[in-house]
């Protein structure tokens, strides 16, 4: 499979960002917990140089508890303030916030030293498409503030969404594009849904994804598809895409099994985590 992303947007992208980043003190990004490491520009790194960090591992509730947790203390360990989120029901919102003042407070320090008061902390929330910035925006502030969806292009509105007296937030998120260093980065954006599923062959994806479950998720995998976990050991992918296409009524006229159906039906399984909570990268890799 090869996968493309589109330099023309993305140059645009990286072109705004660089603009936005000269006006706050702090960059927010945004990852997906599921795929940290795919997920995530190491651009953000010179971009955001000389910027406080912060790092959400957005849709912790998608990803294995325990994955989640060890990927914190990765991050910990590399001296990256993290917190693990939940941006559609707001889990995690308030620890956020003491975390903000707590990654900034050489900054509130200075000011105090100066005699500034009540300069809030500017910050802006930076991440590849879809893995929730927008949503986060919003149920940081409490209100729908940002555009969902956003695309490179559309009129920037740069205003400041005034969240407490300590920190204003720019309305506007920074998009960064994912970095295709190899295959995997692309074949782990398609697993959870951040390649257009247009230009992707959908059965290879999930032939994919079978694979990597049945070896890292097998219980989970067998449980959704209610198939014996000796059956599962043996099967090869194609195997058991051919299974849930049986198991779920993908039928073609002829009576064959429609396995590109099966393949569209699984991959929302997973997306949508009715395989179960689940992390398709370790921090040891
Ligand atoms: P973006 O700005 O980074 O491009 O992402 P956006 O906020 O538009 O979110 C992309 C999708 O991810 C949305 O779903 C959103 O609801 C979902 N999402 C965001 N944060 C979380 C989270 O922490 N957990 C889970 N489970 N989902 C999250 P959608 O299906 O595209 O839209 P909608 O049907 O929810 O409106």
């Amino acid at each position: 499979m090869d996968f493309q992303w589109y330099p023309g947007h993305m140059t645009k992208a990286r072109r705004a960002m660089q603009e936005d980043i000269k006006l706050v003190d702090m960059v927010i990004e945004v990852i997906d917990a599921r795929i940290p490491i795919s997920s995530r520009n190491p651009d953000i790194d010179e971009l955001g140089k000389n910027k406080f960090r912060l790092v959400l591992l957005n849709k912790a509730d998608l990803a294995d508890d325990q994955k989640n947790r060890a990927w914190q203390n990765w991050f910990q360990q590399k001296g990256i303030a993290v917190v693990m989120t939940d941006a559609r029901t707001k889990n995690g919102m308030k620890q956020i916030q003491n975390t903000i003042l707590e990654v900034c407070k050489e900054k509130i320090e200075r000011d105090r030293r100066r005699g500034i008061k009540n300069r809030p902390i500017r910050a802006m929330v930076v991440g590849i498409p879809n893995v929730g910035k927008s949503t986060f925006i919003n149920s940081f502030a409490g209100r729908s503030c940002a555009k969902t969806g956003n695309k490179p292009g559309v009129t920037r509105g740069n205003q400041w969404i005034r969240l407490n007296k300590n920190v204003e937030l720019l309305d506007t998120p920074g998009i960064l594009w994912p970095k295709f260093e190899d295959q995997i980065v692309g074949l782990h954006l398609a697993f959870i849904g951040s390649m257009k599923d247009d230009i992707l062959n959908q059965e290879e994806v999930a032939v994919e994804l079978l694979h990597f479950l049945q070896e890292a998720y097998p219980e989970a995998l067998a449980e959704r598809y209610q198939m014996e976990k000796a059956q599962l050991t043996e099967a090869a992918p194609l195997d058991i895409l051919q299974h849930i296409a049986q198991l779920r009524g993908c039928l073609l006229k002829a009576g064959e099994l429609d396995t590109k159906k099966a393949a569209a039906l699984c991959l929302d399984d997973f997306r949508a985590g009715r395989i179960g909570r689940i992390s398709v990268e370790m921090p040891e890799e």
